[in-house]
């Protein structure tokens, strides 16, 4: 399973790439309004510095849900570096605009997927990535991870090569249990990311080591 970032924060970024297990990055609108990115120019040159900084595929989301908005944003954002992979979501124009991309040498990532019959069409439009939204699911009581299960089982029975890339990740565990269902990636936020690291007995025994060691110099 490839490891993403979730966020446009460069020095969250940098942090998880320096751990040397990033494999990329996804960002949407809320994270860039979050930074504080603010304007088209501003918003492409950020685009181009996490792309300088990571070496992965770094998805870029459009903002236009007409299809030709789609793809003129779409072009655009392509254009910023080879890696971009341009985001875009699942509704009518933008399945006809994955497609389109799909046709022209762009690669999509499918966001907004919260059903496998979505999962289904952003599939058939030649998506390099469908992002089911795991975390959102589970906030109205539903289980975002079977949705992952069951993703990936369709994908494999019927041949499609669009990878499922986990997103809306909301703690370590949701990361373990995308990996037991063979999620492709998984985007999370650097917390979660970093909580794969804890556990208590790691830190005892840590200090139990350090504390003996000091008996043999
Ligand atoms: O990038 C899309 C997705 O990961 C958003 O997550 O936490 O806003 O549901 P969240």
């Amino acid at each position: 399973m490839k490891f993403f970032i979730d966020t446009a924060n460069l020095a969250q970024i940098r942090e998880a790439n320096e751990l040397g297990i990033l494999d990329g990055v996804t960002t949407n609108p809320s994270l860039m309004a979050k930074e504080g990115i603010k304007g088209y120019d501003a918003i492409m040159n950020h685009y181009k510095t996490i792309c300088e900084m990571v070496n992965g595929d770094i998805s870029a989301e459009v903002i236009s849900t007409d299809f030709n908005g789609i793809i003129e944003e779409g072009k655009k954002l392509a254009a910023i570096h080879k890696n971009i992979v341009v985001k875009v979501p699942m509704i009518k124009d933008g399945v006809k605009a994955i497609k389109w991309f799909t046709d022209n040498g762009i690669r999509t990532n499918c966001t907004l997927v919260f059903s496998a019959g979505q999962a289904i069409l952003c599939a058939k439009a030649g998506a390099a990535y469908a992002s089911p939204f795991i975390g959102r699911i589970d906030d109205i009581g539903w289980d975002g991870v079977q949705l992952i299960e069951q993703i990936k089982h369709i994908y494999t029975v019927q041949g499609f090569k669009t990878k499922v890339l986990a997103a809306s990740i909301r703690n370590p565990n949701h990361i373990i249990r995308c990996a037991e269902v063979g999620a492709d990636v998984c985007t999370c936020p650097l917390d979660s990311i970093l909580g794969l690291l804890k556990h208590p007995l790691t830190d005892i025994g840590l200090a139990k080591f350090l504390e003996d060691a000091k008996k043999t110099l």
